[in-house]
């Protein structure tokens, strides 16, 4: 056997007959894999004497395929074989932005660019903040606005005893209750945007997720009025469409407002509703300990995912959060 596996790797002309005989005599059911595995049904001194043997003939064969596999390369091997410099390159795929980050991040940059600071708070919330503070009380009808995802009671916080009401945890309806994060530590004047994600326990369908993403406006100050609030969301949705948007003001409900509003905007012939609005409400100013005789504020709640749509013609929101690669490239 050793002889005619010598012979047949001197005869190989190429890869692959040297590996068809490869695998005839050293592969899984080669000849000699076959007499080494067989050697341990016999008695020892046959083991040890046909098992040196064996082994010695592996060896000598392995080196045999090795040689021949370099000198057949060898012969093969041109420079240049099979390399065509005029072919296009292959595109490296780099990575890039989800849609919902490429918004988010240029409503940042519009924002610092008309004086805000961006802040960013927990998804996580208490329901005093994200409720009561903003003066929609327990059982107040409002909170069917929001509905809500609450999290279990027991918690570590409260040591397993059940917590108190405006202890409750929940998951955030809304970026609202970061104005009450914020003016518990801040005084004014100041103006602030909060971007984040948001949920709320709904039906979804092409225009609503039950995760979603907003973007908070708060804006503080002495003789604030709503004429400083309809400039900043003008400049803001021109520079963000780089062209004058037609905006329009409606009367609307919030409690933590007072006069409420919504902003729609037209593209194309359709208006589109983009925002709740208003001016803070003296309970939220109340809430903070800031004194509402002499600050006033305009307040605003911005769909992030809305916009996206509007900007890139997408026509269901569910598109954002399907995973799908096909439509994430397209960004
Ligand atoms: C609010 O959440 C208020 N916190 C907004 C606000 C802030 C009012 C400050 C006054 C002062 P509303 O539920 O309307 O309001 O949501 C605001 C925006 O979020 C909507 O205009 C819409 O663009 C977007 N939005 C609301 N629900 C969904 C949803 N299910 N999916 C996607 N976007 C949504």
């Amino acid at each position: 056997m050793r002889k005619r596996a010598g012979q047949s790797i001197g005869e190989a002309k190429d890869a692959e007959t040297l590996e068809k005989v490869r695998v005839k005599y050293l592969g899984r059911n080669g000849e000699l894999t076959k007499i080494l595995r067989s050697l341990a049904s016999r008695p020892l001194r046959e083991r040890r004497e046909i098992g040196l043997a064996a082994n010695k003939i592996k060896q000598e064969l392995l080196q045999l395929f090795d040689q021949k596999l370099s000198q057949i390369k060898a012969v093969n091997f041109r420079p240049g074989a099979g390399l065509d410099l005029t072919l296009p390159g292959k595109k490296v795929r780099a990575g890039h932005f989800h849609p919902l980050t490429l918004v988010e991040n240029r409503i940042r940059e519009i924002f610092l660019g008309l004086n805000f600071s961006v802040v960013e708070g927990p998804e996580v919330e208490t329901e005093h903040n994200n409720f009561e503070a903003l003066n929609i009380p327990n059982d107040h009808p409002a909170r069917d606005l929001w509905s809500t995802f609450y999290l279990k009671d027991q918690q570590p916080e409260t040591g397993g005893r059940k917590p108190e009401a405006g202890e409750r945890k929940l998951l955030r309806t809304h970026t609202s209750p970061m104005q009450i994060r914020y003016m518990l530590i801040h005084q004014p004047p100041f103006q602030i945007i909060v971007p984040g994600r948001v949920f709320r326990y709904e039906a979804t369908d092409s225009s609503h997720e039950i995760n979603f993403y907003q973007i908070e406006g708060l804006m503080v100050g002495q003789n604030i009025s709503l004429a400083n609030f309809k400039y900043v969301v003008s400049q803001f949705f021109n520079r963000f469409f780089g062209k004058p948007v037609p905006l329009r003001f409606r009367p609307s409900y919030f409690p933590f407002v007072e006069p409420g509003l919504e902003v729609d905007l037209r593209l194309g012939d359709q208006w589109l509703e983009i925002m709740g609005a208003g001016l803070v409400h003296p309970k939220v100013f109340e809430a903070v300990r800031y004194n509402h005789q002499q600050w006033q504020g305009f307040a605003f709640g911005l769909g992030t995912d809305r916009l996206a749509m509007l900007k890139y013609g997408i026509d269901d929101i569910r598109l954002f959060y399907s995973g799908d690669l096909r439509f994430v490239r397209q960004f």
